[in-house]
């Protein structure tokens, strides 16, 4: 399924009304405002509005129409990352922290869609992680051992895995894990803010924040929201020009979604250990409303702006998907997503580094967005109430860990590494060599244009120097949409702001 400009819509989208919204079109003030319109702020903003804070949302889009609606909504405590991982970086103290984090998380959910009558169809169920060759055994067992020393007693290893085509070897299961329509909930959630007595305005662009004892946030049509606390809980910090965006990279993902005979592939979360891995899970046939069950298969992920050819990760991820479930019938879905991996593998949930102290932030998702957006939402509650919470120092956003130093160099190295882009000859040498519904890189004197064809014919052109911090975006033929190679901002054929950090449009050429 795609949009007019030939995007991909994710299934969720497409049956789900939300209530009526619209624009904010005068000045207000409130005790907390929340930028980003995604499961993270709507959270954030329900849970605020229950201890009955006057809270507003603002939201550029529609609720829910950034990455949130882009996901496929695993619930999980098996954190992808690997505890082994964590334990090295955090600790066994911390390690635990963030695997209680996580299933505090789903029992939210859980807990919300029981008191609000969200009927999203949220199933407790187990979650498998499974290797794909002899090599990643060992890995295997290492993993169970990090999570047995933390404490985590109810994994255990299968000998077989629930669906045998996936592995012939031994695989761990998960216990309580979850999954959900993620756009059902977010409906639902919607309304009980509103209920709760929160203002919700979407189609509002946040372009401008002034923080202080008073926050003010400045609307693209230049309105402004004052507050005694802010949070921005975009997909990354709009609110930030460089310090957060060190400290996490831009991935892109990618889903096809396939018909199985309803009832064939048991219903759980299934997980294997490639770099990048591939995540599993099913949409049964009677929620669907459809006489077959969906298996939603994603990973194939990269850099973002950094593939050229981004087609083939469908190709690659449908030869996978019939590869390990034979009984997959038609393609009936392909999305693409974006997730931020943060350096040391944790969300960064808290005061905004370097900020006034009532600005808080929550990005880098890692793969596990729902989790970490609703842990967004207990924690920041905490925070802005005045309360004690023992997540705060795993998830802090000011954190630096010396053990990511690594981690971090590569990807600060790989950011100044796409500068090369400044000296590289143009994709063409004129517009007319832009084929229609497709767009391409033209060098300019000493610069680069984005040169997009629509349907038409027709060739628009703007600036290719993205207004974050001045890389050279890319033609991301998938979404069609320009993609900044450097932080992850992204802009549609015309040069209009998708996601950031960039707030401004490309120039015109
Ligand atoms: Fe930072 Fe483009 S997103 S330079």
């Amino acid at each position: 399924m795609k949009n007019e400009s030939g995007a991909s819509v994710p299934f969720w989208v497409k049956d789900v009304s939300f209530m009526d919204t619209h624009k904010l079109n005068d000045n207000i003030t409130c005790d907390v405002c929340v930028v980003g319109g995604g499961i993270a702020g709507l959270t954030t903003a329900y849970l605020l509005a229950k201890e009955g804070k006057r809270v507003v949302l603002l939201e550029a889009k529609a609720i829910g129409g950034g990455e949130t609606g882009r996901t496929t909504a695993h619930l999980s405590n098996a954190l992808d990352d690997r505890y082994s991982n964590l334990i090295n970086l955090f600790g066994k103290d911390g390690a635990r922290l963030a695997c209680i984090s996580h299933a505090r998380a789903i029992d939210m959910i859980e807990q919300i869609a029981k008191d609000e009558k969200i009927d999203c169809d949220f199933q407790r169920l187990n979650g498998y992680l499974f290797v794909n060759n002899r090599e990643q055994d060992t890995e295997l067992m290492k993993e169970l051992e990090a999570i047995q020393q933390i404490g985590w007693r109810d994994v255990v290893m299968r000998k077989e895995c629930p669906v045998a085509t996936l592995t012939a070897s031994p695989c761990l299961q998960f216990p309580d894990q979850g999954r959900f329509h993620v756009m059902k909930y977010m409906a639902g959630l919607l309304k009980a803010f509103v209920d709760k007595g929160g203002q919700v305005y979407t189609d509002t662009k946040a372009v401008d924040f002034k923080t202080g004892t008073v926050n003010t946030v400045v609307t693209e049509d230049g309105h402004t929201v004052a507050s005694n606390h802010l949070v921005v809980a975009t997909n990354t910090p709009v609110n930030d020009m460089v310090t957060m965006h060190t400290k996490q990279a831009p991935y892109r993902t990618y889903v096809v979604g396939l018909a199985v005979p309803k009832g064939v592939v048991p219903d759980a979360l299934y997980w294997d250990m490639d770099d990048s891995y591939h995540y599993i899970r099913l949409q049964k046939a009677e929620e669907r409303g459809a006489a077959t069950d969906l298996l939603i298969v994603g990973g194939e992920d990269h850099k973002t702006g950094q593939d050229h050819q981004p087609d083939k990760h469908y190709y690659a991820l449908e030869r996978w998907a019939r590869l390990k479930f034979p009984m997959a019938e038609e393609v009936e879905f392909r999305w693409s997503g974006q997730v931020f991996e943060p350096v040391d593998r944790l969300a960064f949930i808290g005061r905004n580094p370097g900020d006034s102290p009532n600005v808080y932030i929550a990005t880098g998702d890692s793969g596990h967005g729902m989790t970490h957006a609703t842990i967004a939402g207990m924690l920041l509650t905490d925070l802005i109430m005045n309360r004690k919470n023992e997540w705060e120092k795993i998830y802090d956003p000011a954190r630096i860990s010396l053990k990511s130093a690594g981690e971090f160099l590569k990807e600060n190295l790989n950011v100044a590494a796409q500068m090369k882009d400044y000296v590289t000859p143009g994709e063409v040498d004129d517009p007319s060599e832009v084929m229609p519904g497709t767009g391409r890189l033209m060098r300019k004197g000493t610069t680069k244009v984005a040169v997009y064809c629509d349907a038409d014919g027709v060739r628009h052109e703007c600036s290719a120097v993205c207004t974050h911090l001045g890389c050279i975006v890319s033609w991301n033929n998938v979404e069609k949409s320009w993609d900044c190679p450097c932080h992850g901002s992204r802009f549609d054929p015309y040069g209009r702001v998708i996601t950031g950090p960039a707030v401004k449009n490309l120039d015109k050429a």
